[in-house]
């Protein structure tokens, strides 16, 4: 690939790393919270931060307030601000791809396009021409009695999203249908939710930006044969223009290639953009489930919350802006501590796929080892990114994280107010937060070393008034950025995904060998699997 110019500097190019190796000898490797606290009465105050929708906690994390300069420090002289900034300006930041990135943009409001730079009105009005359909269509689904159940089939993007926001905005939820996720060419996901249905009451939603992705073309294909078989149309072969009419009620299809939607015999398309990543694209036609479930109005709620993140990371200065500060502890945490994994700890159920989402955004973005010129990095970047509702992880692995051997950094996320009536249940859960917040960094000394707690492990605190559709879009906003600006300034391209293809192309010159047994040309592992499949 020909070198391309970078937009800004890589960490380990500017004076500020050297500056934050020589700080980390002196004061980050035997940083202790518990002195920090008792040395400073507004430390909470110094390091906790207000963004729309949420207030963060950032204090018992492993830095002082000069740590916590030079980090301002490296991500100015990265060019952190100019980065962004050609992000929201429509560059083709995704140099890999050739693609511009602006998923902010579907969240960014009608009323305010004279915000947004010449080159990107048409873009502009197209995309809420798009909006606008697809959530007059979601409306239509929601008053339409006949459709019982809505079926979303995609994977990654197309299916992660979508399901973490039906499952956090359950309140808001209309119960009247069922909302089904099938995403695994595992059939028993998928012979589970056609088991319960009936076909004339069942919407299905084929979410894919490519069409092509084998599982969710696989289902797609699976879910259209069992609703011709069931509606008694037998013909073979089949008439593409009885197959249209027959799937018109019945299969949407939420994609960038409109085309292959087509030759399906998919007629209803909402379309998206090569500029919406699939692990950003929750806010675009991809999301119609999450506007069906909960209605265009709180789906717009959605994208303001995002929007309001989106102003705050573009605004705030680097000092004082959530995504850039939790990116910046990222760089601190992997590169200077040397931790390679995060724990995600929501303290709310309806965040129980928080964790696979955020794997996906993170990893899937900040995976990668070499810089945007494909040079090979000579640091880390993402660490492993996991955790599952935490209420139900204290009683799981939290031993480990407590007295194991590695330090694993924690990011508690907590809501003030639940929006259930079962009396004591929040105060219970919200004192559990707290509670294992304050032991991570406490500590305790035991009698002996079975019984002995180190403590002085770090945590961030995130701090939700209550899980709304603006809340929500805030949340997801600000982790987007954080994993922007930790790529940013890792210099790596977050946008491509290249690391996924190998595992898919030689599915492919598996699959009929599981039918043959030809295992010629095998590594002797494969073939051995392979052979006792057949036996
Ligand atoms: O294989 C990874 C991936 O390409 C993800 O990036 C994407 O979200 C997912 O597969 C699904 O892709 P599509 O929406 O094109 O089906």
């Amino acid at each position: 690939m020909t070198p391309q110019k970078l937009p800004g500097q890589r960490c380990d190019r500017v004076p500020a790393w050297a500056q934050l190796r020589t700080l980390y000898e002196r004061q980050g490797r035997a940083f202790d919270l518990r002195t920090a606290f008792a040395q400073d009465a507004d430390r909470f105050d110094r390091f906790s931060l207000h963004a729309p929708h949420i207030f963060a906690d950032l204090s018992k994390n492993l830095v002082s307030e000069e740590i916590n300069a030079a980090l301002t420090e490296l991500a100015g002289q990265c060019g952190l601000e100019a980065q962004r900034d050609a992000m929201f300006a429509g560059e083709r930041i995704n140099r890999t791809e050739d693609r511009a990135v602006m998923h902010w943009l579907l969240r960014h409001p009608k009323n305010a396009a004279s915000a947004l730079p010449a080159a990107l009105q048409s873009t502009f009005v197209e995309m809420h021409a798009v909006q606008d359909a697809m959530l007059a269509y979601a409306e239509s689904v929601r008053t339409d009695a006949d459709i019982t159940d809505v079926v979303n089939i995609g994977i990654g993007g197309s299916d992660l999203g979508p399901l973490l926001a039906v499952q956090a905005l359950d309140p808001y939820v209309d119960h009247r249908r069922r909302y089904h996720f099938v995403s695994s060419v595992d059939g028993h996901e998928l012979s589970a939710v056609l088991r319960g249905l009936r076909p004339e009451r069942t919407l299905f939603l084929v979410a894919s930006k490519t069409f092509t992705t084998m599982e969710t073309m696989t289902n797609a294909r699976t879910a259209r044969d069992w609703f011709l078989g069931k509606i008694g149309y037998h013909s073979e072969p089949r008439n593409p223009a009885d197959v249209a009419r027959y799937l018109e009620r019945h299969f949407c299809a939420l994609t960038s290639n409109a085309q292959a939607a087509a030759e399906f015999g998919i007629t209803k398309t909402f379309p998206f953009w090569d500029w919406v990543g699939g692990r950003y694209s929750m806010w675009s036609s991809i999301g119609l489930m999450i506007a069906i479930a909960v209605g265009a109005e709180r789906f717009r709620a959605m994208l303001a919350g995002a929007h309001a993140m989106d102003r705050h990371f573009c605004e705030a200065p680097l000092a004082r802006n959530l995504p850039v500060r939790m990116a910046l502890l990222d760089l601190w945490h992997r590169n200077f501590h040397g931790y390679a994994s995060r724990n995600i700890a929501p303290y709310h159920s309806g965040l129980r796929r928080l964790p696979a989402y955020l794997q996906q955004l993170a990893m899937e973005s900040n995976g990668k080892r070499v810089d945007m010129n494909g040079e090979v990095l000579p640091y880390a970047t993402s660490p492993v990114v996991w955790g599952e509702p935490a209420a139900n992880g204290q009683h799981a692995y939290f031993q480990m994280l407590h007295q194991g051997s590695d330090v694993i950094p924690m990011e508690f996320i907590a809501v003030k107010q639940a929006l259930h009536d079962l009396l004591g249940h929040h105060q219970k859960l919200l004192a559990n937060a707290l509670a294992q917040a304050q032991a991570f960094m406490q500590g305790k000394q035991g009698a002996d070393g079975h019984h002995h707690m180190p403590g002085n492990r770090p945590s961030s605190f995130l701090l939700l008034e209550a899980l709304t559709p603006e809340s929500l879009g805030a949340l997801i906003a600000l982790y987007e950025h954080r994993v922007f600006a930790a790529g940013a300034l890792w210099g790596i391209n977050s946008f491509d995904q290249f690391g996924v293809e190998l595992g898919k192309v030689l599915a492919l010159d598996i699959e009929p060998r599981l039918a043959s047994g030809d295992v010629a040309g095998l590594d002797g592992s494969t073939a051995g699997l392979l052979k006792r499949l057949r036996s």
